[in-house]
């Protein structure tokens, strides 16, 4: 099933969500509109908002909520992305230029800081203190994880357990919200909660594994994103903690060099490195692990097209090229 197919059983949902979206996003300040209508207008996959509303439906929920929640979800992910392209000195995104790039580091943080803002108003429409609850711990979550990579950024040493706990937070901890909340929404029971949570987990570590090896080997065309730009910001992503730990001394030395430096002129000796240890193939297999535990993890939820979906989305998440 590729994304299409996925995508076709919520679409009407889905176009309320980029409705409700688009009318959320209005302030009387201009320069709100400008950005914002220009990183929603670049399009995005819209993951996190199908795996809440399949997630619901998977659910059986017949309530009001799920389109609003979803609409959360995705300013959240939307005001990450503004905080995280400033941070890594990204150029590219979604196939048009950074809004830093446009309109500069501080306007991309304030208006951030404006939709993460803007989805507690609208979380709150729910009317639901476990609703808030989740996406309170979330977001905070999320904020952890970033400020972690930030201290894992240069340096050589950090493990892969290390890398995870990063990847797990900045990433599939918005996940497992999603697929949670489909189960909150339509109070099922807690065996139920807990399957979706760990779906919506795994789901997450799997497609960050996959987008870490997308930034080493994609092509930009595809992903909207620039490539190597890890590698440029000292990020240590599994690709590289894996080829490093699998090279000989004299490589091993000049890759902890490239990690240490960032910037673009040492990713030949990156690839070099990457292509001698198999690393690409050793992340995508710890991805597809995680694929197979998240689909593994909805048998506990009764069968339906919906449920189908959600474990066509994991093997999505693995196989993508963008
Ligand atoms: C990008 O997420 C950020 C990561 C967590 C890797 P997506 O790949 O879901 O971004 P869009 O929304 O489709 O642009
Ligand atoms: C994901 O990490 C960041 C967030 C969760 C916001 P990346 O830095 O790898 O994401 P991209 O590649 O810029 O989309
Ligand atoms: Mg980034
Ligand atoms: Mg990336």
């Amino acid at each position: 099933m590729d994304l299409e197919r996925i995508r076709a059983h919520v679409a009407d949902d889905l176009a309320a969500v980029d409705e409700l979206i688009r009318r959320r996003l209005a302030s009387d300040v201009a320069l709100i509109n400008e950005l914002g209508r220009h990183i929603v207008a670049g399009g995005g996959k819209r993951l996190r908002p199908m795996v809440l509303l399949l997630a619901a439906r998977a659910c059986g929920y017949g309530g009001p909520h799920h389109v609003g929640l979803a609409a959360v979800v995705e300013f959240i992910h939307t005001a990450t992305l503004l905080h995280d392209d400033v941070v890594d000195a990204s150029e590219l995104r979604r196939g048009q230029e950074t809004a830093n790039s446009i309109w500069g580091n501080e306007a991309s943080v304030l208006v951030g800081d404006f939709l993460y803002s803007r989805a507690f108003q609208m979380m709150v429409e729910a009317g639901s203190m476990r609703v808030m609850e989740i996406l309170a711990d979330t977001t905070n979550t999320i904020a952890e994880g970033e400020v972690r990579q930030l201290l894992n950024c240069h340096d050589p040493d950090t493990t892969e357990e290390r890398y995870l706990e990063v990847i797990r937070g900045k990433t599939a901890k918005l996940f497992e919200a999603a697929a949670r909340l489909g189960a909150v929404l339509a109070a099922r029971p807690e065996a139920e909660e807990a399957a979706l949570a760990e779906y919506g987990l795994r789901l997450g570590i799997a497609f960050q594994l996959i987008d870490d090896v997308l930034d080493y080997r994609a092509r930009p065309e595809e992903t909207g994103k620039n490539l190597g730009d890890d590698l440029a910001e000292g990020k240590p992503t599994l690709p590289f903690i894996h080829a490093l730990r699998e090279s000989p001394p004299e490589r091993a030395a000049a890759l902890r060099r490239a990690i240490e430096e960032g910037g673009r002129e040492h990713i030949g000796t990156v690839l070099e490195a990457i292509e001698a240890t198999g690393a690409i193939a050793y992340t995508e297999a710890r991805a597809r692990t995680e694929a197979e535990r998240a689909i593994a993890a909805l048998e506990a939820l009764p069968g339906s097209p919906a449920r189908e979906a959600l474990a066509a989305l994991a093997r999505f998440a693995v196989d993508r090229t963008y």
